[in-house]
């Protein structure tokens, strides 16, 4: 069998069934051919789908003349992606003692360089889109001063119980596993000001000491502080993170800081998977006329300076505002909007960014 016919039979397999826009050549990390018989590796962080990714695979092959078809699944990251390894010094690499959070597959780190640009708003949503994908999600609100995912989740009632160990068990909401700050504070008005070592055990805890559920997660969104303090340095010295969404909005000043956010990860060496233009445009009710509030974007150029890309561009739709103050993602609250169609794309473009 020729590779280019097999190529285009995986291309235009598509994987709608399962709710995606992409197809199988969009997942396909390996091939081989040999005679009539093929072997592929796909990319599936979630054993649900494995089943049916196999049958289809198998149906479309077999259609053009397959013989044998052999699947096998991976759910690493792809070689390419893992920044370039500094040279071996004689000090201590801060990175070597890195973990893997326990029980998830993926690990995706939502950062802004800027506050305010709508971190938050993009983490639970994406955190939602996952989940409405099928996926068992987690969000792990990582503003130790000012969180807002109990708020944003509708989770500010929930209670955190713990079992042996210290082990803090990650109450749901709308079917997301949380955890956050803001629910162990004996109320929403209590200032934190933890500063260095008391920070570091926190956020320690949080993310290696949670039980996210029998399951275990497919992916565990974790909700930045703006900036590049503290956390963001905790992090990428102590946890494998898979990748680093960066939000911001289309203006110059967010822009800076886009930069300076990128090569913080950089150093921290977590993969930049993409960006999230937030507030992109607004579309006016009345005659559907499109505004771009902030003028006409650079992200793109930014992304391609920086070797990434955007992952989707969110419109400003007082209902995401609204909805978020009410404790439901866009996502789930209105699925028909702009804003959360565009929120789905961005889950899916994460999606096959991190099976390329
Ligand atoms: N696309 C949007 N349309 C309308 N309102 C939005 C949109 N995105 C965010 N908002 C609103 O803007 C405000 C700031 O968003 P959010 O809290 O998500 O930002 P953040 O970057 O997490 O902030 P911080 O830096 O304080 O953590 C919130 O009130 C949110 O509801
Ligand atoms: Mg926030």
């Amino acid at each position: 069998m020729a590779l280019q016919g097999v190529m285009d039979t995986l291309k235009h397999a598509s994987l709608e069934e399962i709710g995606v826009s992409f197809s199988l050549a969009d997942i396909l990390r390996d091939i081989r051919i040999d005679g009539n018989n093929v072997y592929l590796k796909l990319f599936s962080p979630s054993e649900k789908y494995h089943e049916y990714l196999k049958e289809k695979a198998e149906t479309v092959l077999k259609n053009i003349g397959a013989e044998k078809v052999e699947v096998e699944f991976t759910d690493e990251p792809p070689k390419q992606q893992q920044p370039p390894q500094p040279p071996p010094t004689a000090q201590q690499n801060p990175f070597e003692n890195r973990r893997r959070i326990p029980n998830v597959k993926k690990v995706i780190a939502v950062a802004s360089g800027k506050g305010g640009v709508g971190k938050s708003t993009v983490a639970v949503n994406l955190a939602a889109a996952l989940k409405k994908m099928g996926y068992n999600v987690g969000y792990l609100d990582a503003d130790m001063y000012g969180p807002s995912g109990p708020t944003m989740l509708g989770a500010k009632d929930k209670q955190v119980l713990a079992k042996e160990g210290d082990i803090l068990i990650a109450p749901e909401s709308h079917g997301i596993k949380i955890m956050s700050i803001g629910l162990l504070l004996p109320s929403e008005d209590t200032p934190v000001i933890w500063r260095g070592p008391v920070l570091f055990k926190a956020l320690t805890q949080f993310l290696f000491d949670i039980d996210w559920g029998e399951e275990g997660l497919d992916f565990l969104i974790i909700d930045l502080p703006p900036g590049t303090g503290d956390v963001q340095i905790t992090l990428g010295q102590t946890a494998e993170i898979d990748g680093a969404v960066i939000v911001t909005t289309p203006q110059d000043v967010a822009l800076i800081d886009v930069k300076k956010g990128i090569q913080m990860f950089n150093e921290v060496q977590i993969p930049v998977v993409g960006i999230v233009e937030n507030m992109s445009y607004f579309v006016c009710p009345d005659n559907e006329k499109k505004y771009e509030i902030f003028g006409p974007s650079k992200t793109e150029e930014i992304a391609k300076q920086y070797n990434t890309e955007v992952l989707g561009k969110i419109p400003i739709e007082p209902k995401v505002a609204e909805f978020g103050d009410l404790g439901i993602p866009i996502v789930l609250a209105k699925e028909d909007s702009d804003s959360a169609k565009a929120f789905m794309q961005v889950a899916e473009n994460l999606i096959r960014k991190l099976s390329q």
